[in-house]
């Protein structure tokens, strides 16, 4: 990685920022469009803030530029349905803070050495996470855009059937990509049973015979968990459920909860993480939409591989680790291909449903 690919990547990712705010009004900015979504604004500042704090401030050796940011835009600080009511920067400052802080990274890149053993900058590392993270919270600012009806998914539809059949035997799960994350490392052989995994995604038309055929009060197909979810919520749908929406697109918007209910009405379940990578990794060409579609939820809890160390800090990952958590695979429409990687594990509470989440079913072989 030179300083001049880094400049790229970096203005790759504000490219997508800007794209999707600039049609936005400051009201439709600033306003809270959903309890479960910052204000857009927030996350704007927010993502300036990480790349202050990260490239300014830790790489850089810069003071602060206004030191009580780092509570305001801390994730951890406060819930995203209370961000609105904080004294957070309105759109314009908020978009010279970004600005300003960005023109202030590309003075610093030229200087900076990426081969000095500080693994913060060996290959751009601390580079490519400011990249990643704007680019995620891109997608997490186009869900917003989606409660307020302002999102549109271009067309994508599943042309194929049947399923792949994954020999047993070990692969290596996990990335040695310089840019990886902590949680996708150690890269690690391990060994998996046969299984078989379906070609495409299930569809709006598939769902729909689970939702017409009463998949949503057939108490047999929910776990106990998804059961009393669906019963708090009264869920009977997926949200933004739309019949008019192609029959042969991926179905999104469904929680974990949904999609296990739904594989095991079709005699299936869905694959655990390591079997959705190592289809990934091995019979990618038989399988349509691994990558690119709707994130795919899987089984698996979200956890350390062994030997996992957090870095560069613990709240990227490691604070998220546990049962509460599944990981869901392949990024959505929406997700930049540098963070659609086979690797890549995204994670979220098993009722979430306003991400961009759909299935694929699995089964033993
Ligand atoms: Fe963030």
């Amino acid at each position: 990685m030179s300083p001049s690919d880094l400049v790229v990547a970096l203005e790759r990712a504000r490219r997508r920022t800007e794209d999707l705010l600039e049609p936005l009004t400051d009201e439709q900015l600033t306003q809270q469009i959903s309890r479960l979504q910052s204000p857009l604004v927030w996350d704007l500042a927010h993502i300036g803030h990480f790349e202050e704090l990260w490239l300014l401030r830790r790489v850089g050796g810069r003071k602060a530029v206004s030191p009580e940011y780092d509570e305001l835009y801390d994730a951890f600080a406060h819930a995203r349905g209370d961000r609105a009511r904080l004294p957070i920067l309105s759109p314009q400052p908020a978009r010279a803070y970004v600005r300003d802080v960005r023109e202030a990274v590309l003075e610093l890149l030229p200087n900076l050495s990426l081969d000095n053993g500080d693994p913060l900058l060996n290959e751009g590392f601390v580079v490519g996470m400011v990249v990643q993270h704007e680019l995620q919270h891109t997608e997490t600012m186009a869900q917003t855009l989606a409660l307020a009806g302002l999102a549109r998914r271009p067309p994508v539809r599943a042309s194929v059937t049947g399923e792949v059949t994954v020999p047993s035997g070990p692969f290596t799960l996990g990335s040695t990509d310089p840019w990886a994350y902590d949680n996708e490392r150690p890269a690690h052989d391990v060994d998996l049973a046969e299984f078989r995994i379906d070609r495409a995604l299930v569809t709006n038309a598939d769902y729909a015979a689970f939702v017409d055929a009463g998949g949503y009060r057939n108490r047999d197909v929910w776990s106990a968990e998804g059961w009393g979810w669906r019963k708090a919520e009264q869920a009977d749908e997926p949200l933004f459920w739309d019949l008019t929406a192609l029959p042969d697109a991926p179905v999104q918007h469904v929680s974990f909860h949904e999609a296990e209910a739904y594989a095991h009405w079709v005699g299936k379940r869905l694959p655990t993480e390591p079997e959705w990578e190592k289809a990934a990794k091995t019979t990618a060409a038989d399988l349509e939409h691994m990558l690119g579609a709707v994130w795919q939820w899987t089984s698996s809890s979200f956890g350390g591989y062994p030997g996992f160390r957090a870095f560069p800090y613990a709240e990227y990952s490691e604070a998220f680790f546990g049962d509460e958590y599944k990981v869901l695979r392949g990024g959505s429409w929406f997700t930049d291909p540098l963070v659609a990687r086979p690797t890549f594990r995204n994670w979220d509470l098993p009722h979430r449903r306003q991400i961009f989440s759909g299935l694929r079913c699995a089964r033993d072989g």
